[in-house]
């Protein structure tokens, strides 16, 4: 085992920035997000925003060099957070489309999500994302963070509800590293089992 890959090593998230929507308020969500995270010790942040990440337009055989950078940052990373807005009731085809070029790169890591949208807060999309990353073999955080008609819960880029929105976010991240943590030396201490497809 290298010096990088002790159980004492800091864990690595990615954090997937779901829209790609022409004027999207995702960065106002993402960009406070990313910053409360980081304050944290002990992570490493691998932001990776779908909007500004080359993938095919069509799935092919050929998965080409764009494919395999994005799917190289997964494996590299022991949890994930998803920032998702929900549109018609659940995830936007953005974030779809790339899980759909996941292999095994996300077997036996968790995910995490920040949702936002109308009424709903994004959950719809949440709750359905479950079962998408159920099927890439991921354990999927009860906690999260929501925000209900969230262009009016921000304020110059800061929650407006700060003390129980960061309180949300804390106890979703300790989730996070609680499983990814159990689940990184789960990883090396055995070979976790999938059938071929
Ligand atoms: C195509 C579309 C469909 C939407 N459908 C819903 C919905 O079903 N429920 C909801 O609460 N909000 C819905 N919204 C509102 C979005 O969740 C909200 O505008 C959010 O900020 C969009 O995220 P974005 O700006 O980062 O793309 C929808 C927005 C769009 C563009």
């Amino acid at each position: 085992m290298s010096q990088t890959e002790t159980d004492a090593a800091p864990l690595t998230i990615a954090v997937i920035v779901a829209s790609t929507r022409e004027g999207r308020f995702a960065d106002i969500v993402a960009d406070w997000f990313v910053r409360h995270a980081t304050a944290r010790n002990h992570l490493v942040f691998d932001v990776i925003d779908l909007d500004t990440t080359p993938l095919p337009t069509r799935l092919t055989k050929d998965r080409g060099g764009d494919v395999q950078a994005f799917t190289d940052r997964l494996a590299a990373a022991d949890g994930l957070v998803v920032i998702t807005p929900e549109y018609n009731h659940s995830f936007p085809a953005s974030i779809k489309h790339a899980v759909d070029f996941v292999q095994g790169q996300l077997n036996a890591k968790p995910v995490a999500f920040v949702s936002y949208g109308g009424i709903s807060g994004g959950l719809r999309a949440v709750e359905q994302l479950r079962l998408v990353f159920a099927e890439r073999h991921m354990a999927t955080m009860r906690d999260g963070v929501s925000f209900h008609l969230a262009q009016g819960r921000f304020v110059d880029g800061e929650p407006v509800d700060a003390a129980a929105v960061t309180a949300a976010a804390d106890l979703m991240l300790d989730q996070l590293v609680w499983w990814a943590t159990a689940l990184r030396a789960g990883r090396r201490a055995a070979t976790y089992p999938t059938q071929a497809w």
